[in-house]
């Protein structure tokens, strides 16, 4: 049985005093991390507020990126060690952002898996399709490749412990989510591609989320779906009663 996941992904929002503010308001609401995860993905000049306000509790701590090499010359990155020693469960990796604004490539996030897996810190792997793509109908093809070249020589035990988010670049930030049969469809090619680079048990264990506009009104219906495993939320995360809301989905 696969875990719910539900995690908020800031973005560049909140400072490190709004981040202990934060996890100060929710703390004692969340659900058990056995029944539903509920994880917050923060800027890294915020995590070790992140880290020491959630301490004792289920909220679960991640980062929004990190590079992958864990020292050396590489002015202005986050080291994946380090993020291990700050006790991070997660990090981000390949988000739609971060490869349109700052150019990460599928081999860049690819190298980033792997330095997260060396340092037992667990990746969610984005990916998904942009409307131009989404309009020729290439939306499988596209997310397929993606996923293909960021699991490149991961083993199947690494693979089974993965989150995959599934984003269409087209539903973030505009109030606009794919329909929750679209979402499932595409959560199920990726689980299918899955199967086919390494086996149903593994297929089977990655835990899948869609990401894009997810809200407390839509957050039901899309965990409904059997390939749907939790979401991937930037704006409803920031806020202490919306992101309750959506950890709490199943109450
Ligand atoms: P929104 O929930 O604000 O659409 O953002 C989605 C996202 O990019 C999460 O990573």
């Amino acid at each position: 049985m696969r875990t719910p996941i539900i995690a908020g992904n800031w973005k560049l929002h909140m400072n490190p005093a709004q981040t202990t503010e934060f996890v100060a308001g929710v703390k004692d609401q969340l659900p058990d991390s056995n029944k539903v995860e509920a994880l917050i993905c923060a800027p890294a000049v915020d995590l070790d507020a992140l880290a020491s306000a959630a301490k004792g509790s289920n909220l679960k701590v991640g980062a929004e990126n990190a590079y992958f090499e864990d020292e050396g010359a590489f002015t202005g990155e986050t080291s994946p060690k380090v993020l291990a020693e700050m006790g991070m469960d997660y990090c981000v990796i390949g988000h739609s952002e971060r490869r349109e604004y700052f150019h990460e490539t599928d081999a860049d996030i690819n190298k980033k898996a792997k330095a997260l897996f060396a340092n037992h810190i667990t990746p969610i792997l984005c990916c998904g399709e942009s409307l131009e793509k989404r309009e020729a109908n290439q939306q499988a093809e596209w997310v397929v490749g993606q996923i293909k070249a960021a699991l490149k020589e991961l083993s199947a035990d690494q693979v089974s412990q993965l989150v995959i988010a599934y984003e269409p670049i087209w539903a973030i930030g505009t109030g606009k989510t794919a329909s929750s049969d679209q979402a499932e469809e595409m959560c199920k090619t990726i689980r299918e591609t899955v199967k086919d680079l390494y086996n149903e048990e593994t297929a089977e264990n990655v835990r899948i989320q869609y990401g894009g506009s997810v809200n407390p009104s839509n957050v039901k219906e899309l965990m409904a779906k059997p390939n749907i495993d939790g979401g991937l939320v930037g704006g409803a995360s920031l806020k202490p009663d919306s992101f309750l809301a959506l950890v709490n989905y199943q109450d």
